[in-house]
C-alpha cells in the first residue's frame, strides 16, 4: 500500500485541475457570476499584457508558457485578463518572426535588439518557430485552461503599443461626436468592431476564454463625450451585441468612461444590455493616482464612497443596472519603500481598496503579471516595477504582496 500510495496521489493530483475547472459557460445573474451549474464563480485574475508592438503576450523571452501558467495556478489565481490590440485582432496570421522584425521600427529600437529577443523567445518556447501571433495567443489560453485557469480577452488598444493617456490616439471612437486626432487617430470604430468579431469567432475554439471586455479605459478628450454619453451608449451596445451574436458563450465585460472609472451615468439611464442578457459584467479600474479616487491620507471612508458613487453602486441588487463588477485593474509599485516594499501612498491606497473589496466580495484582476516588457517607451527589456513577477519571471518580485490582498482571495458571499 505504502508503495503505490504515492502513485495514487500523483494520479489524483493530475486530475485535480480538471475537477477544479469551472463548468462552462459562465453567466451572470444579479451581481453574481455563475457557472453552468448555478454555483458562484469569483474571478481572481492577473493581467497579462499582450497588446504591445510584438503582438504576443509578454515574457516568453524569459520563461516557457507552461512555466508561467503553472506559476499563475500555483499562486491562487483562477483567471487571466489577457490584453490584445485591434492591430493583432485584424492580422492573426502574422508570423511571430515577422512581428518581431516589424516591432523594431514600430517601437523605435534597433533591429538587432528585437532579433536577440526573438532568439530568447525561441530558446524558452521552441514551438513558436514558424508560429503566427494568434497561435501564440492560442497556446497561452489553452495552457492556462489545461490548468483550470480561465481567460478574459481584453481589447486594450487599437494600435499595438503602451497604453493609456489622452494623446496616444487610442482613447475614444473616431466616429463619435467631437473627433480629435490626438485622442482618436488610431481608434477606428469599424476596425474595433471587426476586431471584436475576429476574437469572438476565434474564441469559440478556445473554451478557456470565458469573457471578452469590449474596450479598456475609454477616455474622451476636448469636445468628445459632450453629448450625454450618447456615443458610449450606442457603440458599447453595438460591440456587445456583436460579441454575443458571434460567440454566445462568453461574458461581455463593459467599462465606463474617464479611463474605466466612471459608470455613474447608468444609475439614471441603464445601458441596453438585452442583446447579451444573462452575460453582462461591469468593470472598473482604481489606482492610487486615479484623479477621482484621491489619496486616502485623510479619510479612507471618503475614497470608498467615491468607489461606490462612480462604479461600486452596480452591486446593489434589484436595480436595472445591477450586475457583477470586475475590478479589472488595480496595483502598486512593488519596490517603493518601507511598507513591505510599497511606498506610503500606495500602501494607504491598497489597504483602503482591499478593505472595500473584502466588504463587497467583488471579482478582480490585479495589474500585472509581467516582470518585463520586450520593449516599452523605446527601452528593450523594460523592467516592470509593478510586476508580480521578477524581471526574469522566475517568482514573486515582492513576496509580501499576495498576503496584502487578504480575504480578496476568498469567497465570502453567496447568491
Ligand atoms: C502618451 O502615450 C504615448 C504612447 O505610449 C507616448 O508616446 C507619449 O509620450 C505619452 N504622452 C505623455 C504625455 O505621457
Amino acid at each position: 500500500m505504502a508503495r503505490w500510495l504515492p502513485l495514487f496521489l500523483a494520479a489524483l493530483l493530475s486530475v485535480i485541475p480538471t475537477v477544479l475547472a469551472q463548468s462552462l459557460p459562465l453567466r451572470s445573474s444579479s451581481r453574481w457570476i455563475l457557472d453552468s451549474n448555478g454555483a458562484r464563480v469569483k474571478l481572481r485574475c492577473v493581467n497579462w499584457a499582450g497588446h504591445m508592438e510584438t503582438n504576443i503576450p509578454e515574457g516568453l523571452d524569459k520563461q516557457s508558457i507552461p512555466f508561467i501558467a503553472d506559476w499563475i495556478r500555483d499562486n491562487g489565481f483562477n483567471c487571466v485578463r489577457l490584453t490584445y490590440s485591434v492591430d493583432h485582432a485584424l492580422s492573426p496570421s502574422t508570423l511571430v518572426s515577422s512581428s518581431f522584425t516589424a516591432a523594431a521600427a514600430a517601437a523605435s529600437v534597433p533591429q538587432s535588439s528585437m532579433q536577440t529577443l526573438y532568439k530568447n523567445v525561441l530558446s524558452h518556447n521552441p514551438t513558436i518557430a514558424g508560429a503566427t501571433t494568434r497561435d501564440v495567443f492560442g497556446s497561452v489560453v489553452d495552457n492556462l485552461w489545461a490548468r483550470g485557469i480561465m481567460t478574459i480577452l481584453d481589447n486594450h488598444v487599437s494600435k499595438a503599443s503602451w497604453c493609456c493617456n489622452l494623446t496616444d490616439g487610442n482613447g475614444w471612437w473616431d466616429s463619435a461626436f467631437g473627433y480629435n486626432s490626438i485622442n482618436s487617430r488610431y481608434f477606428h470604430t469599424q476596425d474595433w468592431l471587426n476586431g471584436l468579431q475576429s476574437m469572438a469567432t476565434w474564441a469559440r475554439a478556445h473554451p478557456g476564454v470565458v469573457a471578452m471586455s469590449l474596450r479598456n479605459e475609454l477616455r474622451a478628450f476636448l469636445l468628445q463625450d459632450l453629448n450625454g454619453r450618447r456615443d458610449w451608449y450606442n457603440l458599447i451596445k453595438q460591440g456587445g451585441n456583436l460579441v454575443h451574436a458571434t460567440n454566445p458563450d462568453v461574458l461581455v465585460v463593459v467599462g465606463g468612461v474617464l479611463g474605466g472609472t466612471d459608470l455613474s451615468h447608468v444609475r439614471s439611464k441603464m445601458l441596453d444590455t438585452s442583446g447579451w442578457a444573462g452575460k453582462h459584467v461591469w468593470e472598473m479600474h482604481a489606482y492610487s493616482y486615479t484623479v477621482n479616487f484621491p489619496d486616502p491620507l485623510g479619510s479612507c471612508e471618503a475614497v470608498q464612497a467615491e468607489y461606490g458613487a462612480f462604479s461600486g453602486f452596480v452591486l446593489e441588487q434589484g436595480k436595472p443596472f445591477t450586475g457583477p463588477l470586475l475590478l479589472s485593474e488595480f496595483g502598486v509599485g512593488m519596490t517603493g519603500g518601507s511598507q513591505q516594499g510599497l511606498n506610503d501612498k500606495d500602501s494607504r491606497y491598497l489597504q483602503c481598496l482591499v478593505d472595500y473589496m473584502q466588504n463587497n466580495d467583488a471579482d478582480w484582476a490585479v495589474w500585472a503579471l509581467q516582470g518585463s516588457y520586450y520593449v516599452r517607451d523605446g527601452v528593450v527589456d523594460w523592467d516592470e516595477g509593478w510586476g508580480l513577477l521578477s524581471h526574469d519571471w522566475s517568482g514573486w518580485r515582492n513576496g509580501a504582496f499576495k498576503g496584502m490582498l487578504g480575504n480578496m482571495w476568498k469567497v465570502t458571499q453567496q447568491p
